[in-house]
């Protein structure tokens, strides 16, 4: 019996396909998951195990084997799980497989069967509408990334919600778009708050208004470290077309607040003067954005600059000249863009 899921593997901020499927055979029972799944991956047999008795479902007594398609794509996290119960309950015939047809799936299952938010999943959804697919079955705290990129989400609770809505014994549960409250107040302290520094204050605006990159240098105490965290008051809010490529970026490092769906506000980066290449530009083994590409659209402060070591200050030369940062890992080449 085989039946199988769609769902996304992130490289960078892309999202690639990922077909999970389900394979059950007779013979001594065994669980295996096959296709270049990291160690947050294969811990998936345990959660998918646990959530599939809290929901109240049958667990397969069968050699199950469930196989991430391609073999060849490295997948990192635990959004896997709820696609890879789908695909089990769909071949051992507890969901009607042909009611996966359009859909994609993305989450993590807790022990208790509940489905919880993952990173990335608004590139995921982005994948989906690429690849025609018109229903996103998530958790749902990330039901609006999926909205956000024109997927209808299927916003779920718990495992057994999805079950039922896939049995057809339920409505599909409602989508109810959070108001994307601005947050209130100044979020930044005010550029009103220096006293002189005339020139400094003019070297402030003239970058922010033409996005210039700019050098403060002077003697202790004299109000540098001030004026720098003054800019991000005076940009202008992010375009539409801005945020989403922001939101894009902070959704697959997990820094977006609940009840704020789309980051509005630039974001103001200031990474301390010990980070190495790799926190500034990115990297690691999937790879990921670093501060220069979560400063996208908005400031990069390096306070104590001449403090920073060497690597760290060249690896900016390529985001500063191109816009964008490009890392080559193991797990495959990213791009990210980095306009700060
Ligand atoms: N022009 C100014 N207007 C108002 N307050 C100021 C001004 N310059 C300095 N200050 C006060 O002095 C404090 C120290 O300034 P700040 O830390 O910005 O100096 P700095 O130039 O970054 O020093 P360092 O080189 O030691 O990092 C500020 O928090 C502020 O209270
Ligand atoms: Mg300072």
């Amino acid at each position: 019996m085989l039946a199988r899921t769609v769902t996304h593997a992130l490289v960078g901020l892309d999202a690639r396909r990922v077909e999970v499927e389900a394979h059950l055979q007779r013979g001594v029972p065994a669980f295996t998951i096959v296709g270049l799944a990291d160690r947050a991956c294969q811990e998936a047999k345990e959660r998918v195990r646990s959530g599939i008795a809290s929901a109240e479902l049958e667990w397969p007594v069968r050699r199950i084997t469930v196989n991430l398609a391609p073999a060849g794509l490295r997948k990192e996290g635990s959004g896997f799980d709820l696609p890879i119960a789908l695909a089990l309950l769909a071949a051992s015939r507890q969901i009607p497989a042909d009611r996966l047809a359009g859909h994609a799936a993305i989450g993590e299952l807790a022990l208790d069967g509940r489905v919880r938010p993952v990173t990335g999943t608004l590139a995921a959804a982005e994948g989906a509408q690429r690849a025609g697919l018109t229903k996103l079955l998530c958790a749902v705290d990330s039901a609006h990334e999926a909205a956000l990129a024109g997927v209808e989400p299927v916003p779920l609770r718990h495992l057994a919600e999805a079950v039922a809505y896939l049995r057809g014994e339920s409505e599909q549960p409602p989508y109810v778009a959070p108001a994307n409250g601005r947050p209130a107040g100044p979020a930044f302290p005010d550029l009103a708050d220096v006293r002189g520094q005339e020139r400094a204050r003019r070297a402030l605006e003239i970058a922010a208004a033409g996005s210039h990159n700019l050098l403060l240098g002077g003697p202790p105490g004299t109000g540098k470290t001030m004026l720098a965290r003054r800019l991000p008051g005076i940009l202008p809010p992010l375009s539409d077309d801005e945020a989403l490529e922001v939101t894009r970026i902070h959704s697959v490092t997990g820094l977006l607040r609940p009840g704020h769906p789309l980051v509005t506000e630039p974001p103001f980066r200031a990474p301390h003067h010990s980070a190495s290449a790799a926190a500034i530009v990115g990297g690691g083994p999937g790879p990921r954005p670093g501060e220069a590409s979560l400063a996208h659209r908005d400031v990069l402060l390096l306070d104590e600059l001449a403090e920073f070591v060497r690597p760290a200050l060249e690896a900016l030369h390529q985001p500063l000249e191109d816009g964008a940062v490009s890392v080559a890992r193991a797990g495959g080449q990213a791009v990210f863009p980095a306009r700060f």
